[in-house]
C-alpha cells in the first residue's frame, strides 16, 4: 500500500475506534497508546516516511502531522487530565457565583413609614398636596399678610410672581379643609423647599409630616399629649424633650419641641405647632366658634438624623452606598 493509503487508513480506523468510543465509552487512553504511543500507528508510519522518494517526503511529511495534530486534538479534548482539556463547556462549580446586589427601603421612607404608622394607630388619615402651589396656599390662607417679615422665615423658592416651590407641608391644611368639612384628622408627609445656607441641619429639600386636627372642643393639653406620644413611640420613653413658645402665623399659641441630641450635647428642633389660629379656619369657610383645631409639622430628616446618629443632613441626598447600606 502506497503511503498516502496507509495514512488514509489510519486515518479511518481512528475516526471508527473513537467513534466507539463516544457511543460505547471505550477507553480513550487505548486510543491514545494505539495511535499516539512510542510504537503506535502514527509513530510507525513516520519510520516509514524513510521509504518515501526524496520528492514525496515533503509532502507526506505534512500529511503525517496533519494527521497527529488531529489525533492529538480529539483525545486531549477528553482526557482525565483536566488541564489539558477545553473546558469552556463545563462548569466548574468551585467558581464564586455571579451577585445580584440587593436594594433596600432608603432610611428616609423607613423613617417615614415608622412615623405615618404611629398616626395611623392614633386614628390620622394620611393625605397628600401639591409641591408646587400658589402663594396664596402657602402663604397668603395661612395668615402671612403680603411684605410681613414673617415670610423672610422661609426662604422661598419662586416660580414666578405666584407660584412658589412649598416651603412646607402647612399648604395641604388650606386644601384639605377647602375640599373637606369639618372634623378632620389628616397627617401629610411630603417634600418641601427652602433656599436656605447649608448646613450639616439644613438643606435645600427636606421632608416635612403636617398633621391637622380639627373639632370641637380640641385643647392645647391633647396637642401636647398627641406630641410627647409621639415623640414617646419615636425615641423610646426616656428621651429628652423640651418645649418652646413660639410664633407661626396660622397657630396660635404657637410651640415648638426639641430633641437633645446625645451626639452633639445640644437641642434639636424637630417640630412647630399650635392651635390653628381663627383667622385661617375663616379664610377656609369653617366658623371658629364651633370649631378648634391644632396643627403641626415635623421634620422628618432632623427625626431620622436623631435616631439613626446620622451626622449630615446631606448623606440623605448624595446616594453613598455605603451610607444606605448601613440601613437595611
Ligand atoms: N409649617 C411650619 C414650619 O415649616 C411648622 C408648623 C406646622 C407650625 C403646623 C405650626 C403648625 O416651620
Amino acid at each position: 500500500m502506497s503511503l498516502d493509503g496507509k495514512i488514509k487508513s489510519v486515518k479511518n480506523d481512528f475516526l471508527a475506534d473513537f467513534d466507539d468510543f463516544q457511543t460505547q465509552n471505550t477507553d480513550i487512553e487505548n486510543i491514545r497508546q494505539k495511535y499516539l504511543g512510542r510504537n503506535g500507528l502514527v509513530a510507525v508510519l513516520f519510520k516509514s516516511l524513510g521509504s518515501a522518494s526524496k520528492k514525496d517526503r515533503p509532502k507526506y511529511g505534512q500529511l503525517l502531522n496533519q494527521l497527529k495534530n488531529d489525533i492529538t486534538s480529539k483525545i486531549e479534548l477528553f482526557s482525565s487530565d483536566l488541564d489539558n482539556k477545553d473546558n469552556s463547556d463545563i462548569i466548574d462549580i468551585a467558581l464564586p457565583g455571579k451577585t445580584y446586589p440587593i436594594g433596600s427601603v432608603h432610611i428616609l421612607e423607613q423613617t417615614l413609614n415608622e412615623i405615618k404608622k404611629i398616626f395611623n394607630d392614633i386614628g390620622f388619615s394620611i393625605a397628600y398636596g401639591p409641591e408646587v402651589d400658589d402663594d396664596y396656599h402657602n402663604f397668603g390662607a395661612l395668615n402671612f399678610p403680603e411684605h410681613h417679615p414673617a415670610r423672610d422665615m422661609q426662604d422661598t423658592f419662586f416660580i414666578n410672581k405666584d407660584i412658589v416651590l412649598r416651603t412646607h407641608t402647612s399648604n395641604v391644611q388650606i386644601h384639605l379643609m377647602e375640599e373637606n368639612d369639618p372634623p378632620l384628622r389628616f397627617i401629610v408627609p411630603g417634600r418641601v423647599y427652602r433656599n436656605e445656607a447649608i448646613s450639616y441641619k439644613s438643606y435645600c429639600l427636606f421632608h416635612q409630616v403636617e398633621g391637622l386636627y380639627v373639632d370641637k372642643n380640641v385643647s392645647f393639653g391633647q396637642l401636647k399629649g398627641c406630641l410627647e406620644y409621639f415623640v414617646k413611640r419615636m425615641f423610646g420613653e426616656n428621651c429628652k424633650m423640651r418645649w418652646r413658645p413660639s410664633y407661626f402665623p396660622f397657630t396660635e399659641p404657637s410651640a415648638e419641641v426639641d430633641i437633645w441630641d446625645e451626639q452633639r450635647s445640644q437641642w434639636m428642633e424637630i417640630l412647630g405647632c399650635g392651635m390653628v389660629d381663627p383667622e385661617v379656619f375663616n379664610n377656609v369657610g369653617y366658623d371658629p366658634k364651633i370649631w378648634h383645631g391644632y396643627a403641626f409639622g415635623m421634620g422628618v430628616e432632623r427625626i431620622a438624623m436623631l435616631k439613626h446618629d446620622i451626622e449630615d443632613i446631606r448623606l440623605f441626598y448624595n446616594g453613598d452606598i455605603r451610607f444606605l447600606r448601613q440601613f437595611r
